[in-house]
């Protein structure tokens, strides 16, 4: 009897524990760092990170998206906005940092990339300390920063995904985009990754192929790399993203009824109301992402796995 009681005291007080870590966690607002990334290029990861980061924003979140995609700046094209600077001027020190950020739809602010992620593995480190400290005071208010990248293995787009604590791995049901995420996912295991790995299937037909595909890769993720995926979510293929992209607008604002849209919103909802164990926020992640631009692990890896493939 009086076992059961300490043991009840032991739960509630580990109950109150947590209860003053999350309400302590809000007070701080560390930030959530949510890197996506994929195998394969053309899954939806810019219209996915534009969708999940309006519905938060929706939803009362502050939310800012850092355009990490080497190739094209694909953010502003599907936004069809046109900034005039970008990350390459804040690191010469012509720009700050606030001074190039995007006012995008609903609230969202939007860092431009372009060719300035490629210059950040060459910055010496007082470019990157004074990066770090600006970037430190934009984001002391936000909830959410979600960060597109290119699809694929190289050294730089796996920095991103090594360096952040969630890391949204998006794939379509098709096998070769299964299987080029179940080679990225290898990677990040190969690298000692220990962000939280998560699934969306984008363009599925139907649930049931969303579902099949899903299980599939955790189940070969779990069998040989012996790690665990969180599956957060399916998104129909439909219509409305391609459309509301040629009005250069993210389908959830111009098409909120739309099937992609509902779906999305549900999934950002479940991101929202998740309350992750440890983060890193901003600073974590920018300083870990610097490490590995100039550490030579990645690039060995990587270089290696590009020439397997
Ligand atoms: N759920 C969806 N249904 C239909 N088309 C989609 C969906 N998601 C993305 N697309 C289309 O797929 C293409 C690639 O999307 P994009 O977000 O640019 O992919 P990525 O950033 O991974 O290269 C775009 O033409 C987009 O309109
Ligand atoms: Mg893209």
């Amino acid at each position: 009897m009086r076992q059961d009681q300490a043991e009840r005291l032991r739960l509630l007080a580990r109950g109150l524990k947590q209860q003053i870590k999350a309400q302590v966690c809000g007070v701080a607002k560390n930030c959530r760092v949510i890197v996506i990334t994929s195998g394969k290029g053309g899954v939806g990861k810019t219209n996915l990170a534009l969708g999940l980061s309006l519905a938060l924003a929706r939803n009362g979140y502050k939310v800012m998206l850092l355009d990490a995609d080497m190739g094209l700046a694909n953010v502003d094209v599907v936004l069809g906005l046109v900034p005039k600077y970008n990350l390459s001027h804040v690191f010469s020190g012509e720009k700050r940092l606030d001074e190039i950020l995007q006012n995008g739809p609903g609230g969202l602010q939007i860092i431009p990339g372009a060719s300035g992620i490629e210059e950040m593995v060459n910055l010496d480190t007082l470019t990157l300390s004074r990066f770090v400290g600006e970037v430190i005071k934009l984001t002391k208010d936000l909830d959410f920063l979600f960060v597109d990248t290119s699809a694929g293995i190289s050294r730089q787009v796996l920095s991103f995904a090594l360096s952040a604590d969630e890391v949204l791995v998006v794939s379509t049901p098709e096998p070769t985009a299964l299987t080029d995420a179940y080679g990225l996912i290898k990677v990040f295991k190969q690298n000692q990754g220990s962000g939280k790995l998560k699934l969306i299937i984008n363009m599925a037909r139907n649930r049931d192929e969303g579902r099949e595909a899903a299980q599939k890769l955790i189940s070969v993720v779990r069998q040989f790399l012996g790690l665990e995926i969180e599956f957060i979510g399916i998104i129909p293929s439909d219509t409305a993203v391609p459309e509301a992209v040629r009005r250069h607008q993210s389908y959830l604002l111009a098409y909120p009824h739309s099937p992609a849209s509902l779906s999305t919103m549900r999934i950002a909802l479940n991101l929202g109301n998740f309350l992750p164990e440890k983060t890193r926020g901003v600073r974590g992640f920018f300083e870990s992402l610097f490490t590995y631009f100039r550490g030579r692990d990645v690039r060995e890896v990587a270089s290696k796995e590009e020439k397997r493939s």
